[in-house]
């Protein structure tokens, strides 16, 4: 199959929100569908028909790493989350092709997509692998971890679920250290200076393989969710 081969159930400027073939399309509320669509749930048959737990990675691009992941570790449900249909058509076409049935993907932007639809204490693993590191100051307001994603991610994660956030710009390295540090729930599982540059049998994605050849580093960042406890 590819990328191409993926029609959409709608016409582009009439789409709405559903789940087909193992695609949740997220739009906005264009029709009465979407504003009464609810998620139906990691075991339903339209999405994963088990209960293997759940792991997700957010802005997966064309879905190398996440493709990898799911053939080699069919005993979890992975999602791809990306807000691009042009990319995440290239992670359904590797689910196609590779028969990942242990693969679902999400086409919608993370928060949004988080917080509408992801259920409390449902996931065991989250990862952001090179999200759009927005470098310039002004730009900044775009990036993806923010304290708001953050304090969804913690309300979706079940007990000592972890985050594992991976970038090559040391500017946004230090944005996400300062998020997680300063969220009660969460506590580094690196220690100062709360991160590592490499990870044993972690895997590749596309800009992975792309900045190590161009010699850039890459910072690994690795957080925990813990029960916040407060004194009386
Ligand atoms: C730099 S690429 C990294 C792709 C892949 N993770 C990799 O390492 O090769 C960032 C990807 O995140 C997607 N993205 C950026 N912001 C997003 C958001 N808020 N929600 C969902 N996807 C997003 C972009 O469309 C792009 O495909």
């Amino acid at each position: 199959m590819k990328p191409k081969d993926l029609k959409p159930p709608f016409k582009w400027g009439e789409q709405y929100t559903t789940i087909q073939d193992k695609i949740f399309y997220t739009f906005e509320p264009f029709g009465k569908e979407t504003l009464h669509f609810e998620f139906p749930g990691w075991d339903h048959p339209d999405v994963f028909g088990n209960d293997q737990p759940v792991k997700i990675e957010y802005c997966s691009g064309h879905g190398h790493w996440i493709a990898h992941q799911a053939l080699t570790d069919p005993e979890v449900n992975w999602v791809a989350v990306e807000k691009l249909f042009v990319r995440l058509r290239k992670i359904w076409s590797k689910m196609k092709n590779y028969s990942l049935n242990n693969l679902f993907s999400v086409c919608g932007e993370a928060y949004d997509i988080t917080k509408r639809y992801i259920p409390s204490a449902s996931v065991t693993e989250v990862y952001v692998n090179f999200p759009d590191p927005w470098p310039k100051k002004k730009h900044a307001k775009y990036r993806l971890i923010q304290p708001a994603f953050i304090e969804e991610i913690y309300r979706i994660l079940k007990p000592e679920g972890t985050i594992t956030l991976v970038t090559d710009d040391e500017n946004y390295s230090i944005q996400m250290m300062e998020v997680l540090n300063s969220q009660p729930g969460f506590i580094s599982c690196y220690p100062e200076p709360y991160f590592c540059t490499s990870r044993e049998g972690y895997g590749n994605s596309f800009f992975e393989d792309l900045w190590r050849e161009k010699g850039k580093g890459i910072r690994y960042l690795l957080y925990q969710k813990v029960e916040v406890t407060y004194d009386l």
